[in-house]
Protein backbone atom coordinates (compact mmCIF):
# COMPACT_ATOMS: atom_id res chain seq x y z
CA UNK A 1 0.00 0.00 0.00
CA UNK A 2 2.78 2.29 0.70
CA UNK A 3 3.70 4.87 -2.29
CA UNK A 4 7.62 5.55 -3.08
CA UNK A 5 8.13 8.47 -0.42
CA UNK A 6 8.55 11.94 -2.31
CA UNK A 7 11.83 12.42 -4.07
CA UNK A 8 14.36 14.47 -1.49
CA UNK A 9 13.67 18.07 -2.45
CA UNK A 10 17.38 19.85 -3.37
CA UNK A 11 16.50 22.49 -0.86
CA UNK A 12 17.91 21.70 2.70
CA UNK A 13 15.34 20.84 5.27
CA UNK A 14 16.52 24.16 7.74
CA UNK A 15 15.43 26.22 4.82
CA UNK A 16 12.21 24.36 4.22
CA UNK A 17 10.90 24.85 7.85
CA UNK A 18 10.85 28.25 7.11
CA UNK A 19 8.35 28.25 4.21
CA UNK A 20 6.62 25.11 4.46
CA UNK A 21 2.91 24.93 3.68
CA UNK A 22 2.96 28.15 2.82
CA UNK A 23 1.23 29.21 -0.36
CA UNK A 24 -0.38 32.69 -2.10
CA UNK A 25 -2.20 34.93 0.05
CA UNK A 26 -4.91 35.97 -2.20
CA UNK A 27 -4.30 39.94 -3.44
CA UNK A 28 -2.76 40.88 -0.14
CA UNK A 29 0.42 39.64 -0.98
CA UNK A 30 0.74 38.99 3.12
CA UNK A 31 3.57 36.68 4.29
CA UNK A 32 2.02 35.58 6.95
CA UNK A 33 -0.86 33.24 6.60
CA UNK A 34 -4.61 34.38 7.80
CA UNK A 35 -5.94 32.72 10.34
CA UNK A 36 -9.31 32.00 9.16
CA UNK A 37 -11.80 30.90 12.11
CA UNK A 38 -15.43 30.33 10.14
CA UNK A 39 -15.97 26.43 10.67
CA UNK A 40 -19.07 27.28 8.50
CA UNK A 41 -18.78 27.22 4.62
CA UNK A 42 -21.65 28.44 1.97
CA UNK A 43 -22.65 25.85 0.14
CA UNK A 44 -20.69 25.67 -3.46
CA UNK A 45 -17.88 27.32 -2.57
CA UNK A 46 -15.15 26.75 -4.67
CA UNK A 47 -12.64 24.43 -2.67
CA UNK A 48 -15.69 22.09 -1.58
CA UNK A 49 -15.39 22.73 1.68
CA UNK A 50 -18.93 21.98 4.10
CA UNK A 51 -18.23 22.03 7.44
CA UNK A 52 -15.62 22.76 10.15
CA UNK A 53 -14.55 19.65 11.47
CA UNK A 54 -14.30 18.10 7.70
CA UNK A 55 -12.13 21.19 7.12
CA UNK A 56 -10.22 23.72 7.46
CA UNK A 57 -7.31 25.68 5.69
CA UNK A 58 -5.31 25.89 8.69
CA UNK A 59 -5.21 22.18 8.62
CA UNK A 60 -4.25 21.76 5.34
CA UNK A 61 -1.45 24.66 5.70
CA UNK A 62 0.14 22.63 8.44
CA UNK A 63 -0.38 19.61 6.61
CA UNK A 64 1.29 20.46 3.74
CA UNK A 65 4.20 21.37 5.52
CA UNK A 66 4.72 18.59 7.54
CA UNK A 67 4.38 16.30 4.46
CA UNK A 68 6.78 18.20 2.71
CA UNK A 69 9.38 17.96 5.41
CA UNK A 70 8.72 13.98 6.39
CA UNK A 71 9.03 13.14 2.59
CA UNK A 72 5.98 11.57 2.76
CA UNK A 73 2.60 11.76 0.43
CA UNK A 74 0.37 13.24 3.13
CA UNK A 75 -0.65 14.03 6.72
CA UNK A 76 -3.72 14.59 8.69
CA UNK A 77 -3.73 16.90 11.94
CA UNK A 78 -5.38 15.59 15.01
CA UNK A 79 -6.09 18.04 18.17
CA UNK A 80 -3.30 16.30 19.98
CA UNK A 81 -0.42 13.31 19.63
CA UNK A 82 -2.58 10.95 21.49
CA UNK A 83 -5.10 11.42 19.12
CA UNK A 84 -3.20 10.32 16.50
CA UNK A 85 -2.18 7.12 17.79
CA UNK A 86 -5.61 6.64 18.78
CA UNK A 87 -6.61 7.29 15.31
CA UNK A 88 -4.28 4.78 13.49
CA UNK A 89 -4.40 2.33 16.14
CA UNK A 90 -8.70 2.44 15.67
CA UNK A 91 -8.23 2.23 11.99
CA UNK A 92 -5.64 -0.71 11.97
CA UNK A 93 -5.07 -2.22 15.16
CA UNK A 94 -8.34 -2.76 16.51
CA UNK A 95 -9.17 -6.47 16.01
CA UNK A 96 -5.61 -7.01 16.00
CA UNK A 97 -2.19 -7.77 17.66
CA UNK A 98 0.00 -4.52 18.10
CA UNK A 99 3.56 -4.64 18.90
CA UNK A 100 4.82 -1.87 20.76
CA UNK A 101 8.18 -0.73 21.83
CA UNK A 102 8.75 -1.63 25.78
CA UNK A 103 9.97 2.26 25.63
CA UNK A 104 7.51 4.08 24.14
CA UNK A 105 5.70 7.30 25.45
CA UNK A 106 3.89 6.03 28.19
CA UNK A 107 0.11 7.13 26.95
CA UNK A 108 0.39 5.10 24.22
CA UNK A 109 1.43 2.23 26.29
CA UNK A 110 -1.86 3.32 28.54
CA UNK A 111 -3.84 3.38 25.87
CA UNK A 112 -2.64 0.13 24.10
CA UNK A 113 -2.97 -1.92 27.95
CA UNK A 114 -6.79 -0.44 28.09
CA UNK A 115 -8.09 -1.66 24.75
CA UNK A 116 -6.49 -4.82 25.42
CA UNK A 117 -7.96 -5.26 29.13
CA UNK A 118 -11.18 -4.22 27.34
CA UNK A 119 -10.55 -7.06 24.67
CA UNK A 120 -10.46 -4.92 21.50
CA UNK A 121 -6.87 -5.53 20.45
CA UNK A 122 -4.04 -7.83 22.29
CA UNK A 123 -0.68 -6.32 22.56
CA UNK A 124 2.57 -7.39 22.68
CA UNK A 125 5.76 -5.30 24.63
CA UNK A 126 9.14 -5.33 22.72
CA UNK A 127 12.79 -4.20 22.99
CA UNK A 128 12.77 -2.60 19.77
CA UNK A 129 16.34 -2.40 20.06
CA UNK A 130 16.09 -6.40 19.54
CA UNK A 131 15.77 -7.22 15.99
CA UNK A 132 15.08 -11.44 16.77
CA UNK A 133 12.63 -9.99 19.21
CA UNK A 134 10.58 -7.82 16.89
CA UNK A 135 10.51 -10.28 14.40
CA UNK A 136 8.87 -12.97 16.85
CA UNK A 137 6.47 -10.82 17.80
CA UNK A 138 5.47 -9.36 14.86
CA UNK A 139 4.45 -13.03 13.21
CA UNK A 140 0.57 -12.26 12.96
CA UNK A 141 0.75 -8.72 14.35
CA UNK A 142 -1.19 -5.75 12.18
CA UNK A 143 0.43 -3.00 13.55
CA UNK A 144 3.79 -2.00 14.99
CA UNK A 145 4.56 0.79 17.04
CA UNK A 146 7.98 2.32 17.42
CA UNK A 147 9.63 5.50 18.35
CA UNK A 148 12.79 6.96 16.86
CA UNK A 149 14.29 7.62 19.81
CA UNK A 150 13.33 5.92 23.14
CA UNK A 151 11.79 7.33 26.50
CA UNK A 152 13.53 7.90 29.02
CA UNK A 153 16.66 6.47 28.51
CA UNK A 154 16.81 7.23 24.37
CA UNK A 155 17.03 4.04 23.29
CA UNK A 156 17.76 3.96 19.25
CA UNK A 157 15.66 0.99 17.04
CA UNK A 158 17.13 0.47 13.60
CA UNK A 159 13.95 1.92 12.11
CA UNK A 160 14.64 0.32 8.40
CA UNK A 161 15.14 -3.22 9.72
CA UNK A 162 12.46 -2.88 11.77
CA UNK A 163 9.73 -1.45 9.16
CA UNK A 164 11.62 -4.54 6.82
CA UNK A 165 10.65 -7.38 9.76
CA UNK A 166 7.04 -5.65 9.67
CA UNK A 167 6.64 -5.67 6.26
CA UNK A 168 7.72 -9.16 5.99
CA UNK A 169 5.13 -10.30 8.43
CA UNK A 170 2.15 -8.42 6.67
CA UNK A 171 2.41 -5.26 9.38
CA UNK A 172 2.41 -1.81 8.87
CA UNK A 173 4.82 0.56 10.82
CA UNK A 174 4.49 3.77 13.14
CA UNK A 175 7.20 5.83 14.02
CA UNK A 176 6.66 8.06 16.96
CA UNK A 177 9.17 10.96 15.44
CA UNK A 178 8.70 13.24 17.99
CA UNK A 179 12.00 13.33 19.91
CA UNK A 180 13.99 13.60 16.96
CA UNK A 181 12.02 15.78 14.63
CA UNK A 182 12.28 15.21 10.36
CA UNK A 183 15.18 16.80 10.53
CA UNK A 184 17.09 14.33 12.37
CA UNK A 185 15.55 11.37 10.72
CA UNK A 186 12.61 10.80 8.36
CA UNK A 187 11.02 7.48 9.03
CA UNK A 188 8.94 7.28 5.93
CA UNK A 189 12.64 7.52 3.71
CA UNK A 190 13.42 4.34 5.77
CA UNK A 191 10.40 2.06 4.93
CA UNK A 192 7.77 3.27 7.94
CA UNK A 193 4.43 3.50 6.49
CA UNK A 194 3.42 5.87 9.22
CA UNK A 195 5.25 8.69 11.24
CA UNK A 196 3.14 10.52 14.52
CA UNK A 197 4.55 13.39 15.80
CA UNK A 198 3.29 15.33 18.82
CA UNK A 199 3.28 18.19 17.61
CA UNK A 200 3.24 19.83 20.89
CA UNK A 201 6.67 19.02 21.88
CA UNK A 202 10.09 20.64 19.17
CA UNK A 203 7.31 21.30 16.01
CA UNK A 204 5.23 24.02 18.41
CA UNK A 205 8.40 24.44 20.55
CA UNK A 206 7.03 26.71 22.84
CA UNK A 207 4.61 24.76 25.59
CA UNK A 208 1.43 26.62 24.34
CA UNK A 209 -0.35 24.56 22.10
CA UNK A 210 -1.80 20.48 22.15
CA UNK A 211 -1.33 18.74 18.36
CA UNK A 212 -0.64 15.94 16.60
CA UNK A 213 0.16 14.83 13.12
CA UNK A 214 0.09 11.33 11.04
CA UNK A 215 2.21 11.82 7.89
CA UNK A 216 2.08 8.68 5.64
CA UNK A 217 3.71 7.59 1.88
CA UNK A 218 0.25 5.60 1.63
CA UNK A 219 -2.31 7.49 0.11
CA UNK A 220 -4.64 4.89 0.25
CA UNK A 221 -4.66 5.13 4.14
CA UNK A 222 -5.42 9.21 4.33
CA UNK A 223 -9.59 8.95 3.89
CA UNK A 224 -9.47 6.66 6.77
CA UNK A 225 -7.76 8.83 8.89
CA UNK A 226 -9.61 11.61 7.99
CA UNK A 227 -12.82 10.50 8.93
CA UNK A 228 -11.56 9.44 12.45
CA UNK A 229 -10.53 12.66 13.10
CA UNK A 230 -13.92 14.17 11.36
CA UNK A 231 -16.49 11.37 13.29
CA UNK A 232 -14.49 10.67 16.31
CA UNK A 233 -14.44 14.70 16.72
CA UNK A 234 -10.31 14.98 17.86
CA UNK A 235 -9.91 17.81 15.61
CA UNK A 236 -7.11 20.34 16.18
CA UNK A 237 -8.03 24.11 17.49
CA UNK A 238 -7.61 26.45 14.51
CA UNK A 239 -5.29 28.69 16.45
CA UNK A 240 -3.34 25.99 17.58
CA UNK A 241 -3.36 24.66 14.21
CA UNK A 242 -1.89 28.48 13.14
CA UNK A 243 0.56 28.55 15.98
CA UNK A 244 2.42 25.35 15.06
CA UNK A 245 3.20 26.12 12.05
CA UNK A 246 4.61 29.50 13.51
CA UNK A 247 6.65 27.66 16.24
CA UNK A 248 7.86 25.72 13.25
CA UNK A 249 9.58 27.80 11.38
CA UNK A 250 12.07 28.06 13.67
CA UNK A 251 12.36 24.40 14.40
CA UNK A 252 15.91 24.40 12.73
CA UNK A 253 17.34 26.93 14.63
CA UNK A 254 16.01 25.84 17.75
CA UNK A 255 17.00 22.54 17.76
CA UNK A 256 20.21 23.06 16.31
CA UNK A 257 21.25 25.14 19.32
CA UNK A 258 19.57 22.96 21.57
CA UNK A 259 21.28 20.18 20.28
CA UNK A 260 24.89 21.62 20.80
CA UNK A 261 23.65 22.46 24.51
CA UNK A 262 22.66 18.57 25.01
CA UNK A 263 26.06 17.72 23.44
CA UNK A 264 27.74 19.79 25.78
CA UNK A 265 25.94 18.74 28.68
CA UNK A 266 26.21 15.09 28.00
CA UNK A 267 30.01 15.23 27.78
CA UNK A 268 29.73 17.69 31.59
CA UNK A 269 27.86 16.04 33.13
CA UNK A 270 29.67 12.67 33.34
CA UNK A 271 32.38 14.20 35.28
CA UNK A 272 29.81 15.49 38.36
CA UNK A 273 30.62 12.86 40.96
CA UNK A 274 26.08 12.98 41.67
CA UNK A 275 26.08 11.01 38.78
CA UNK A 276 26.51 7.87 37.70
CA UNK A 277 25.53 7.48 34.36
CA UNK A 278 24.45 9.89 31.64
CA UNK A 279 22.36 8.43 28.71
CA UNK A 280 22.77 9.99 25.33
CA UNK A 281 22.92 8.80 21.80
CA UNK A 282 25.73 11.39 20.66
CA UNK A 283 28.30 9.58 24.03
CA UNK A 284 30.52 6.74 22.60
CA UNK A 285 29.38 4.73 25.69
CA UNK A 286 25.75 4.78 24.20
CA UNK A 287 24.90 0.98 23.26
CA UNK A 288 23.09 2.55 20.08
CA UNK A 289 25.64 4.79 19.50
CA UNK A 290 26.99 4.02 16.09
CA UNK A 291 23.55 3.17 14.80
CA UNK A 292 21.98 6.27 15.61
CA UNK A 293 25.49 8.42 14.11
CA UNK A 294 24.54 6.42 10.81
CA UNK A 295 20.64 6.83 11.14
CA UNK A 296 20.24 10.78 12.58
CA UNK A 297 21.25 13.42 10.25
CA UNK A 298 23.14 16.18 12.00
CA UNK A 299 23.01 15.26 15.53
CA UNK A 300 21.17 13.26 18.39
CA UNK A 301 18.75 15.76 19.83
CA UNK A 302 18.27 17.32 23.01
CA UNK A 303 16.69 15.27 25.24
CA UNK A 304 19.44 13.13 28.06
CA UNK A 305 18.66 11.40 30.79
CA UNK A 306 21.21 11.41 33.86
CA UNK A 307 21.58 8.86 37.19
CA UNK A 308 21.73 10.06 40.16
CA UNK A 309 23.31 8.11 42.97
CA UNK A 310 20.35 8.50 45.13
CA UNK A 311 16.75 7.29 46.32
CA UNK A 312 13.51 8.74 44.72
CA UNK A 313 12.73 11.26 47.48
CA UNK A 314 16.24 12.96 46.57
CA UNK A 315 15.96 13.27 42.77
CA UNK A 316 12.74 14.92 43.24
CA UNK A 317 14.66 17.43 45.65
CA UNK A 318 16.76 17.95 42.89
CA UNK A 319 14.35 18.36 40.37
CA UNK A 320 12.89 20.95 42.89
CA UNK A 321 15.89 23.04 43.86
CA UNK A 322 16.80 24.09 39.77
CA UNK A 323 16.00 27.59 39.30
CA UNK A 324 16.11 27.48 35.14
CA UNK A 325 15.14 24.06 34.61
CA UNK A 326 11.47 23.01 35.62
CA UNK A 327 10.56 20.41 37.11
CA UNK A 328 8.04 19.44 34.81
CA UNK A 329 6.63 16.60 32.30
CA UNK A 330 7.44 17.62 28.62
CA UNK A 331 9.64 18.26 26.26
CA UNK A 332 10.95 20.01 23.19
CA UNK A 333 10.39 23.80 23.84
CA UNK A 334 12.49 26.47 24.11
CA UNK A 335 12.45 26.18 28.51
CA UNK A 336 14.52 23.39 29.71
CA UNK A 337 12.52 21.07 31.60
CA UNK A 338 13.47 18.46 34.44
CA UNK A 339 11.64 15.58 35.77
CA UNK A 340 12.24 12.13 37.82
CA UNK A 341 10.54 9.56 35.36
CA UNK A 342 10.24 6.62 38.27
CA UNK A 343 7.31 8.61 39.11
CA UNK A 344 4.79 7.81 36.24
CA UNK A 345 3.32 4.49 36.23
CA UNK A 346 4.56 2.58 33.66
CA UNK A 347 8.07 3.78 34.61
CA UNK A 348 9.02 2.09 38.06
CA UNK A 349 10.74 0.07 36.55
CA UNK A 350 13.68 3.03 35.76
CA UNK A 351 16.17 2.99 38.45
CA UNK A 352 14.56 5.37 41.18
CA UNK A 353 17.38 8.67 40.58
CA UNK A 354 16.78 8.57 36.94
CA UNK A 355 16.18 12.63 35.68
CA UNK A 356 14.84 12.67 32.19
CA UNK A 357 16.53 16.01 31.01
CA UNK A 358 14.92 18.02 27.98
CA UNK A 359 17.25 20.72 26.62
CA UNK A 360 16.08 24.13 25.75
CA UNK A 361 17.60 27.24 24.60
CA UNK A 362 19.41 28.85 27.84
CA UNK A 363 23.11 29.13 27.86
CA UNK A 364 24.48 25.60 28.40
CA UNK A 365 26.80 26.93 30.87
CA UNK A 366 24.19 28.26 32.96
CA UNK A 367 21.95 25.48 32.90
CA UNK A 368 24.88 23.31 34.18
CA UNK A 369 25.54 25.27 36.86
CA UNK A 370 21.76 25.08 37.77
CA UNK A 371 22.09 21.18 37.90
CA UNK A 372 25.48 21.57 39.88
CA UNK A 373 24.12 24.26 42.16
CA UNK A 374 21.23 21.85 42.89
CA UNK A 375 22.77 18.40 43.16
CA UNK A 376 24.97 20.16 46.03
CA UNK A 377 22.24 21.65 47.63
CA UNK A 378 21.10 18.17 48.38
CA UNK A 379 24.05 16.89 49.11
CA UNK A 380 25.08 15.50 46.24
CA UNK A 381 28.21 16.29 44.49
CA UNK A 382 27.91 19.12 41.21
CA UNK A 383 30.93 20.41 40.05
CA UNK A 384 31.33 23.29 41.76
CA UNK A 385 32.33 26.51 40.37
CA UNK A 386 33.89 24.07 37.63
CA UNK A 387 31.46 25.12 35.37
CA UNK A 388 31.34 28.75 34.65
CA UNK A 389 32.82 29.94 37.88
CA UNK A 390 29.69 32.48 38.44
CA UNK A 391 27.34 31.91 40.61
CA UNK A 392 23.68 32.12 39.47
CA UNK A 393 21.56 34.87 40.41
CA UNK A 394 19.02 33.99 42.92
CA UNK A 395 14.69 33.90 42.86
C1 LIG B 1 6.87 10.61 22.23
C2 LIG B 1 5.50 11.13 22.49
N1 LIG B 1 4.51 10.79 21.64
C3 LIG B 1 3.26 11.23 21.81
C4 LIG B 1 2.92 12.02 22.89
C5 LIG B 1 1.50 12.48 23.07
O1 LIG B 1 1.39 13.77 22.59
P1 LIG B 1 0.30 14.83 23.13
O2 LIG B 1 0.71 15.17 24.52
O3 LIG B 1 0.42 15.94 22.15
O4 LIG B 1 -1.00 14.13 23.09
C6 LIG B 1 3.92 12.41 23.79
C7 LIG B 1 3.57 13.27 24.94
O5 LIG B 1 4.35 13.46 25.83
C8 LIG B 1 5.24 11.95 23.59
O6 LIG B 1 6.23 12.27 24.44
Amino acid sequence: MSGAPSDPSPVSLATRVVHAGNGPEGESGALVPALPMSIVFGHGNARGYAYGRDHNENWERLERALTDLEEGQGAVTFGSGIAAIAAVVECWGIGHKIVVARDAYTGTRELLQHLTEAGRCTTELVDATDLDEVARACQGAALLLIESLGNPLLTVADLRRCAEIAHEAGAITLVDNTFATPLLVQPLRLGAELVVHSVSKYIGGHSDLMLGAIVTNATARLPELRYQRANAGAIPGQLETWLALRGLRTLDVRLRRQIASADRLAERLGDFPGVVRVHYPGLADHPQHDLAARQMAGGFGAMLAIELDCDAATAEAVCAATKIWTNATSLGSVESLLERRARWAGEEYLPPGLVRLSVGVEDADDLLQDLSQALDLVGLTGAGNLVSGEPLPAG
